[in-house]
This record gives C-alpha cells, sequence and structure tokens, in this order.
C-alpha cells in the first residue's frame, strides 16, 4: 500500500483478534503502531510480536470510555511515535441474547464502548489532524449494522450509528484533507465470535449454518480484515470517503 511507512497509526482494542492482525499489518507496511487496549497483557503481546519482527510498536492501556485515558494514552503516543496519522475505531463488545431480555445497564455499558468510545477517540484526534490538514480514520463497524443481527439489537444499533457517525464525519473534514472510512466484517473467528457462538446456545450448529450461508465457505479469519483497513488508511484510498466494505466472504452483498 502507498505511503504507510513511517506513519504513526493508533488501533483500539489493538490487543484482540482483529485488532492484533491489523496492527502487526501497519507494522509490516512500516508504520508506527500504538497498541490501545483495555487489557495492557493483550496490548504488550502485540507490540512485542512487532518488535520482535524489527517492527516499531507501543503498547499502552487504554478505555476508550474514559476520556481522561484517551487523551493520556494519545500525549504519550504523539510523544513517542508523533502526530497520530491513522486513527482505527476497532474496540468492541457484546452481550448475546434477545433484546427483551436484556438490561438497561447492559445497554449502557455496549454503547459506551461500541459508539461513546469512538466518539472520544475523533474528538481527541481530529483537531490535530484538521490543523495538519491530513488524516485517515477506519471505523470497524460489523456487518450486524447493515442488515441486523438476532441477539445483537443494542451493539447493532450503535454500529449502525457509528456508519452513519463516520459518513457525517467524513463530510464535516473532507475539505480537511480527512478520510473517514468503515469497514464492516461478518462472523470472524475472535474472542469476541466465540462469546457469540456461546451466548446462541449451540455452537456447532450456529457454526455450521453460517459456513453454508457464507459464499466463500467459511467463517472469517483475523488476517482477513487487515487489508480492507490498511488499503483504507493508505494513499491509495486518497478519493474514498464515507464508504462502508463489508470484508464477510460475500454473507451480505449491500448495494
Ligand atoms: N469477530 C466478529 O465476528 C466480529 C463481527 C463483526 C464486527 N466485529 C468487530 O470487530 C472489532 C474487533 O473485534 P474482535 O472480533 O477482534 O474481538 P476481540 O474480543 O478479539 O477484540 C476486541 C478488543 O477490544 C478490547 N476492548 C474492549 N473494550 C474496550 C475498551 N473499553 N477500551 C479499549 N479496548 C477495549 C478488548 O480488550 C479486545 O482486545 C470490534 O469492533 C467488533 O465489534 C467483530
Amino acid at each position: 500500500m502507498r505511503k504507510l511507512e513511517g506513519k504513526t497509526v493508533v488501533v483500539t482494542g489493538g490487543g484482540g483478534g482483529i485488532g492484533g492482525a491489523t496492527c502487526r499489518r501497519f507494522a509490516a507496511e512500516g508504520a508506527r503502531v500504538a497498541v490501545l487496549d483495555l487489557s495492557f497483557e493483550a496490548a504488550l503481546k502485540v507490540a512485542g510480536a512487532i518488535h520482535e519482527n524489527g517492527g516499531e510498536a507501543l503498547a499502552l492501556r487504554c478505555d476508550i470510555t474514559n476520556r481522561a485515558e484517551v487523551e493520556a494514552a494519545l500525549a504519550q503516543t504523539e510523544a513517542q511515535l508523533g502526530p497520530v496519522d491513522v486513527l482505527v475505531n476497532n474496540a468492541g463488545w457484546d452481550v448475546f441474547r434477545p433484546f427483551t431480555k436484556t438490561e438497561p445497564a447492559q445497554w449502557d455499558k455496549l454503547i459506551a464502548i461500541n459508539l461513546t468510545g469512538a466518539l472520544h477517540m475523533h474528538h481527541a484526534v481530529l483537531p490535530g489532524m484538521v490543523e495538519r490538514k491530513r488524516g485517515r480514520i477506519v471505523n470497524i463497524a460489523s456487518d450486524a449494522a447493515r442488515v441486523g443481527s438476532s441477539g445483537e439489537a443494542v451493539y447493532a444499533a450503535c454500529k449502525g450509528g457509528l456508519v452513519a457517525f463516520s459518513k457525517t464525519i467524513a463530510r464535516e473534514h473532507a475539505r480537511h484533507g480527512v478520510t473517514v472510512n468503515v469497514v464492516c466484517p461478518g462472523p470472524t473467528d475472535t474472542a469476541l465470535f466465540a462469546d457469540y457462538k456461546e451466548g446462541a446456545g449451540n455452537p456447532e450448529k450456529l457454526l455450521e449454518a453460517f459456513q453454508r450461508s457464507i459464499p466463500l465457505g467459511r467463517i472469517g479469519q483475523p488476517d482477513d480484515l487487515p487489508g480492507a483497513i490498511v488499503f483504507f488508511a493508505s494513499d491509495d484510498a486518497s478519493y474514498i470517503t464515507g464508504q462502508v466494505l463489508s470484508v464477510s466472504g460475500g454473507l451480505t452483498m449491500a448495494g
């Protein structure tokens, strides 16, 4: 991909399945990567693997729902790796149950992590991007935002909100040289998907059903996602903003 070498990239939830694969791929492209995660151990593991391969990475514990932690993590990133060129909002969380069986306290947590957390990151990073007149933001939503997903009503609402928010920010900041695009994973083999399978009650049956309904015949692996994410962050995508791309083996084919 064009012009990622030497860029400073922040990935939230960088210690997780898709986040970790994304951090490793940016590092392989020559970028400096800030790995932000609620779990410092998970962030450290990803940063360690990048160092072992000769890349540059910084592990930071950061709860994206806490504005003070967001500000502190970004200040440390800028001090050690330089101004943020690319932001990937990837951290996410879900509970899997029918909407009527959920509690308002769970909605608050789902909204805080899947929507408000990304708003904090945008709000903290955008002024610098505007000043420098360049920036790339890639938001990780979900096919649940595009077509719904049983047992994930509030999560889907957050991801749908993230899509609408991304398009609006893309419009507000296009004239500042900042692009904002969205990648929607389908079912992907990570800790989050393992919880989903358990929540559905019959994990093996669910897996079989997904495999049957995904045109490319398998659920995703974390390494299926970074290609699209890195593309949107690169100069190859400099004339693309406000777009939504599903990476889900053809499960959804939005027009
Ligand atoms: N796996 C799937 O099937 C799937 C499908 C659609 C969308 N997604 C989305 O992909 C993204 C990555 O998920 P994943 O599947 O790799 O899951 P994962 O559980 O492997 O990774 C999520 C990471 O986010 C971190 N995180 C959670 N809350 C946080 C917070 N408050 N602050 C900072 N970090 C926090 C976790 O510690 C974890 O490392 C999420 O946004 C998820 O909603 C995943």
